[in-house]
């Protein structure tokens, strides 16, 4: 954002200096060596066949504004500076009065769905689910700030041989034992027989290896791929699709079990979402999803879309440059993209969508490239208004997270861990208060410092997740950027400010005063290319600029002891204007802004 003085004073410059105007002129930030504002010339190069540094050296001297103090041309930039009191009477009041609106826009007026979280019901939420509800959270508030009508959904994969897995054991040596007997909080709980199932299958797979020596000679593929192949083979494996198969029957008792330990994994799950302030607004369950995604496979096979091949149902993708897909078992039995077809048609009928984003991790993309080509064959138009939103993997210190073998990078225990780190610091900070102050504001820091740690990456980049460093009161954390907040809190709590209206703001004409007005300047456009790139991490690196932007003018002037009370008036309404737009951006990442730490 510029001044519209200032927009306007350049356009009557081309005017002055070319007789010719361009429609729009695009202005962006400058280095700080340069000026306060650019304008690239080359784009009018052409127009006014002249080269780029020929336009500005002629639009320079045709600036005549009181409120810039120097325009230069650089390299076909044309440069501008403008005066640190007008910069302040354009930003502040506008943010003032804007209050938490300061960033919306009305821009975007799509209906988006965005899916997100979508856990399996065999196992705990790990770490990252976190990311990614952390990401879901963001992407969502990010684009209805931008006009969006945005619902949040997720799938929950209720069904199928993961699940089963936790069944059968259960049903083997859970003894009916309840969750509550067991003092787990249920996903735990159920998590613990998908680990138990494992363990058994693993046992009957190093028997088979014995006997079977030439195996450990293979690929390291191949022996992957003979070792699932042994599923089918494994007396618990054969137990397992067995089960399965009751299920999709319809069996009462199988059906039964699979409800119970469903409820049990809910209940876990909301006590998670609760803690990470994740909401949707549509719960959908593959129970339902595949039979809508089986009809689908069958009006697929009549309109030649798929082929059969010894009783299983395949697609046939070359010709888009993927590979051959199964989509039916030969046993009947769906499997993972079956939910997948049936959702994005029922999602489609019910809302519409101009986009469906799905927020999934990477590993995902091929099987997110073959449902979009699927769909596409079957003549769905809408299909290209489906995304995946990739992100990486979260790594903790001691290696990628794996849940297979029960070394469960587990999000509730990380929840935890993070939140005891912020009770420490809150315990040495303020010894004094009670025990429910210190657990309310552990919460607020712990978890700002989580959700700031995986959203100030890129989503596509991988995260080395080291609690230690998230929770730092310094450095590039949410802790900073909410304790710029808090001490702001703090100084306004000492004196009521004036409406911005009254207040001279032109005496806001030190450096460090005019960097926090061009900082507040930049918040819309921020918060837009955030949301159109979907990635939050350009509103954490904004937040932690505006922060050190305010710490750095706290240093170096006085607020509250101002040499007249007019400056200390309109030192106390720019810090005010500081603390809204830090508290708008926290809100996007899903933090919340402490008055104390
Ligand atoms: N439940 C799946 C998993 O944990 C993710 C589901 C992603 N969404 C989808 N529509 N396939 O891997």
């Amino acid at each position: 954002m510029i001044t519209d003085a200032i927009r306007k004073e350049i356009q009557e410059s081309f005017k002055a200096a070319f007789n010719w105007q361009p429609e729009t002129i695009s202005i962006t930030t400058a280095e700080p060596k340069f000026g306060d504002f650019s304008v690239s010339c080359h784009r009018y190069a052409k127009e006014l066949a002249q080269p780029p540094q020929a336009i500005a050296e002629k639009l320079a001297p045709a600036i005549k504004h009181e409120s810039i103090t120097r325009a230069e041309a650089v390299s076909g930039y044309l440069n501008v500076t403008v005066s640190a009191g007008v910069l302040a009477k354009e930003a502040v009041p506008e943010v003032i009065k804007q209050g938490k609106r300061y960033g919306e826009s009305k821009e975007n007026k799509q209906k988006l769905l965005l899916e997100y979280s979508s856990p399996n019901t065999n196992k705990p939420l790990h770490l990252g689910h976190v990311r990614n509800n952390a990401l879901g959270m963001s992407f969502s508030r990010l684009l209805s700030s931008q006009g969006a009508d945005v619902k949040k959904v997720q799938i929950i994969n209720d069904r199928g041989i993961h699940i089963i897995k936790s069944m059968l054991a259960y049903q083997k040596w859970g003894d009916g034992q309840t969750p509550e007997e067991a003092g787990q909080k249920g996903d735990h709980f159920v998590g613990k027989f998908y680990v138990l199932f494992e363990r058994e299958f693993e046992a009957e797979w190093q028997a088979f290896l014995k006997n079977n020596p030439e195996v450990p000679g293979l690929s390291k593929e191949d022996a992957a791929k003979r070792r699932q192949e042994f599923f089918g083979e494994s007396e618990i494996g054969l137990q397992a699709q067995e089960m399965l198969r009751k299920w999709e029957a319809g069996d009462r008792e199988v059906v039964a079990l699979w409800k119970q330990m469903n409820e049990w994994v809910y209940a876990g799950f909301e006590e998670t979402y609760q803690n990470l302030g994740s909401e949707f607004d549509k719960n959908y369950y593959e129970s339902d999803a595949y039979l809508l995604g089986k009809k689908i496979i069958d009006e697929g096979l009549k309109k030649d879309v798929f082929f059969e091949e010894d009783g299983a149902i395949w697609v046939d993708l070359t010709d888009v440059g993927l590979d051959k897909k199964l989509v039916r078992r030969s046993d009947g039995t769906s499997v993972y993209i079956t939910q997948d077809l049936g959702l994005a048609v029922s999602r489609q009928k019910e809302f519409g969508f101009d986009g469906l984003v799905y927020v999934v991790g990477h590993e995902q993309e091929y099987h997110f490239k073959v449902l979009f080509a699927i769909l596409k064959k079957l003549g769905y138009d809408w299909a290209k208004n489906l995304h995946h939103l990739s992100y990486g993997l979260v790594f903790l210190p001691e290696g990628k997270m794996k849940s297979r073998e029960g070394k469960v990078v587990d999000a509730d225990d990380r929840i935890r861990e993070v939140k005891a780190l912020a009770a420490e610091e809150v315990a040495k900070r303020f010894p004094d208060i009670t025990e429910a102050e210190r657990s309310e504001r552990a919460d607020t820091i712990g978890m700002g410092a989580l959700k700031f740690f995986l959203l100030h990456v890129t989503p596509t980049q991988s995260i080395h997740y080291n609690p230690k460093e998230a929770i730092a009161f310094e450095g590039s954390t949410g802790p900073y950027v909410q304790y710029a907040h808090a001490r702001i809190s703090s100084i306004l709590s000492e004196e009521t400010p004036l409406a911005a209206s009254g207040v001279k703001l032109g005496l806001l004409d030190k450096p460090e005063e005019k960097a926090i007005s061009l900082k507040l300047l930049q918040y819309p456009a921020v918060v837009s290319g955030a949301a159109e790139r979907y990635n939050p991490s350009l509103v954490c690196n904004y937040l932690l600029e505006l922060a050190h932007a305010f710490n750095t003018f706290y240093h170096a002037h006085h607020v509250l002891k101002a040499e007249s009370e007019e400056l200390k008036h309109a030192r106390l309404v720019l810090v005010q204007a500081i603390q809204i737009v830090l508290r708008n951006g926290l809100a996007l990442l899903g933090i919340k802004a402490p008055e104390k730490m």
